[in-house]
């Protein structure tokens, strides 16, 4: 045979899909070619139709089918042989390859469909190599004239073609949000690692600075990341790179401390924010004044309202409400008091009206406007004390533990009103900073964990001083499931809102990846019973989704339920890496986000070896099954040998120290 690519013709084209009768030699599903054995002739091998003029289309076979039929060439004889067996090949176009200057290379785009008796070939290596080998390169900097902006990144081979390697775009797949999803045991956490690995080995020799953030649920990276310091792990601590860190309590903002104490939305928020704002060094005399002004405006309008019914023997008492609020601001009351000043001559009997309501009304409106004056003046402070409510200022730990001191945030008459209210919140407040489970959050003065402000807590990590590990592994395993979801929201926001704090021309410099390790844990779809923790990190991590690209925040998403994530995260997903996934629910849930032509190629998702996936996205041509490579080392991963730890060790269950780390 001259071409001994060829495996047959094409015999139907349908849109995007093509079935190609295959010749009678190719038997085998393997095919010996000028450059070794291939595979030719199986689900998931590559055909090639070429189209002239430099231009191949690409496809992947997706069924095979062998088929009897009436064969009219089988000779004038009437014979028994009529029938014969038509062997046939359904194939998914994928895009085309043009051959320009030497280097094939790929589009996805297929302008020109192949027609009928088009012969298939079996992919030739080059060919193969510009779909996997060859990357889309992505993000090229404005003015950066070189080619190296972006990697290749290896992350494995093709399933069944290990002469092969499986490249993606770098940039892409650590620049917008990657969604790496499976059945526990499948490999994500393998993928994460070894995708990590070889993303920090290729900078090679660049500054060592802070570029991954790993948010360990399952205290399983500490071995893929290995650093110096290992300490023990002790209940509701957190550690960053094996050393005890903290998260101080007052990096919650004013929503975030309203969560965590369950404030109720019409009595106990509005106080509650001020005595955070108050408590952060805010502005107290500011916040004071303006309650003020607004009491004294509250007490007008009452006054107003009441205006045709007020007593001569209550008249002073209005009055005194109104100038009592007014008696710290520079507003003259003068003449309002001496409209008062003869009813407050007249006995307690007296049962008469003002007589001289007119001239108070008009008065009163002259303080109102003058209230109104300074209100809206002053609101660059009042806006300066909500800022400092949510700003991480520190808040030392005597402060929070004296309740009392909440009421600084109370004027005096509102005292009395929301007492009752206060008691709760104080009380709640008691209960939490004496709940041990709450400790990471409060140990920031404690020797060893000490976090004097926000800025230690970021240098912790290497940040700003380009050192210390590339990857920062932040070790949440030890919180429990109440605090955990806090713990998350808090440092996504965090993180966040200090790249939005980066001038806008350089946001993109420096970036930042941020691993959710196990997300369905605390980036779960809206549900009407949704705890408050729990709404906390959703929205941070959907924020992220959404905006964190523009300010070089990007997410690598790790989860086992996909049907159990924010559907707004993961739409945000520019690649996906599907490695086995069993349960119906979450392969129906992902059939329905992926692209088109990954859908056939989905249908293997229930039969993939562990460490092998189907990619697709922005980073890659093609969706590709794929067989991800090792990681070294890899992380700490969980399957028990029942057998050999059952049949081979002798040594008790160490109950001492699981007791222990109870920390009872
Ligand atoms: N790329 C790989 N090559 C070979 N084996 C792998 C690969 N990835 C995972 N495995 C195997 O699968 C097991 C589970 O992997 P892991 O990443 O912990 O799963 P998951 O995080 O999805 O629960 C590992 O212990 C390892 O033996
Ligand atoms: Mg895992």
């Amino acid at each position: 045979m001259d071409n001994p690519r060829l495996v047959g013709h094409i015999v139907s084209v349908q849109g995007f899909r093509v079935k190609v009768e295959l010749l009678p030699e190719t038997r085998s599903a393997l095919r010996a070619t000028l450059d070794g054995v291939q595979v030719a002739i199986a689900i998931n091998a590559y055909l090639t139709f070429s189209l002239g003029a430099g231009e191949t289309v690409i496809g992947i076979i997706t069924d095979l089918e062998a088929r009897e039929t009436f064969d009219p060439n089988s000779g004038d004889d009437l014979s028994l042989e009529l029938m014969k067996p038509r062997r046939v090949a359904s194939v998914q176009l994928l895009g085309t390859i043009e051959h320009a200057d030497d280097e094939p290379s790929f589009s996805p785009g297929i302008s020109v469909l192949p027609t009928l008796d088009t012969p298939a070939e079996i992919g030739s290596p080059d060919i193969l190599r510009a779909v996997f080998e060859i990357p889309p390169r992505r993000n090229k900097p404005e003015g950066y004239d070189d080619k190296d902006f972006d990697c290749d990144l290896r992350i494995g081979f093709p399933t069944g073609q290990a002469r092969n390697v499986v490249r993606a775009s770098y940039n892409d797949l650590f620049s917008r949000p990657l969604a790496i999803v499976g059945n526990t045991g499948s490999g994500k956490s393998f993928s994460v690692s070894s995708l990590i690995q070889k993303a920090m080995k290729a900078l090679d020799g660049a500054a060592e600075e802070p570029h991954v953030f790993i948010l360990d649920i399952n205290g399983e990276y500490g071995k893929a990341f290995p650093t110096v310091a290992t300490a023990a792990r002790l209940p509701d601590r957190i550690y960053l790179n094996g050393r005890e860190f903290g998260l101080p309590l007052w990096f919650m903002n004013a929503e975030e401390i309203c969560a965590w104490l369950s404030a109720a939305e019409q009595t106990q928020e509005p106080v509650l924010k001020d005595w955070w704002a108050i408590a952060k060094g805010g502005d107290a005399a500011a916040a004071v004044s303006m309650n003020a002004l607004q009491n004294a405006m509250s007490a007008l309008d009452q006054l107003l309202s009441e205006l045709t019914k007020i007593k001569k023997k209550a008249a002073g008492s209005h009055c005194d409400a109104v100038t009592g609020h007014l008696a710290d601001t520079d507003i003259d009351t003068a003449a309002f008091e001496a409209l008062f000043e003869n009813h407050r001559l007249v006995n307690d009997f007296n049962t008469e009206v003002m007589n001289n309501q007119a001239a108070i009304a008009a008065e009163a409106e002259k303080l109102k406007d003058a209230i109104r004056d300074k209100i809206v003046g002053g609101n660059a402070t009042a806006e300066a004390g909500v800022r400092t409510a949510d700003s991480p200022l520190p808040i030392s730990r005597a402060t929070l533990t004296d309740p009392s001191l909440i009421n600084r945030a109370v004027s005096k008459e509102d005292s009395f009103r929301v007492d009752a209210h206060l008691t709760t919140l104080k009380l709640r407040l008691k209960t939490r900073l004496d709940d041990k489970r709450w400790r990471a959050f409060l140990n920031y003065e404690d020797t060893g964990t000490k976090i004097e402000n926000l800025s230690g807590w970021f240098r912790r990590f290497g940040l700003g001083a380009a050192m210390g590990p590339n990857v920062s592994v932040l070790d949440l395993s030890m919180l429990s499931n109440e605090v955990l979801p806090y713990a998350c929201a808090i440092i996504g926001r965090v993180l966040l809102e200090a790249r939005e704090r980066l001038p806008a021309a350089s946001r993109y410099r420096n970036p930042w990846v941020l691993v959710l390790e196990e997300a369905h844990n605390y980036a779960r779809p809206a549900r009407s019973d949704e705890d408050r923790g729990h709404r906390l990190a959703r929205l941070t991590y959907e924020r992220i989704a959404k905006e964190g690209r523009k300010f070089g925040l990007s997410l690598i998403i790790a989860s086992q339920r996909p049907s159990e994530i924010s559907q707004t995260i993961i739409s945000q997903c520019a690649n996906f890496i599907s490695h086995r996934l069993q349960n119906p629910d979450d392969i129906d849930h992902f059939r329905r986000i992926i692209p088109m032509q990954a859908r056939r190629l989905l249908d293997q998702v229930t039969i993939l070896a562990s460490g092998e996936a189907i990619v697709f996205g922005s980073a890659f041509h093609i969706p590709t099954r794929v067989q991800f490579d090792r990681p070294d080392p890899g992380p700490y991963s969980q399957t028990a040998a029942p057998f050999h730890e059952w049949s081979k060790s002798s040594t008790p269950f160490p109950l001492d120290t699981v007791i222990d780390a109870w920390g009872t």
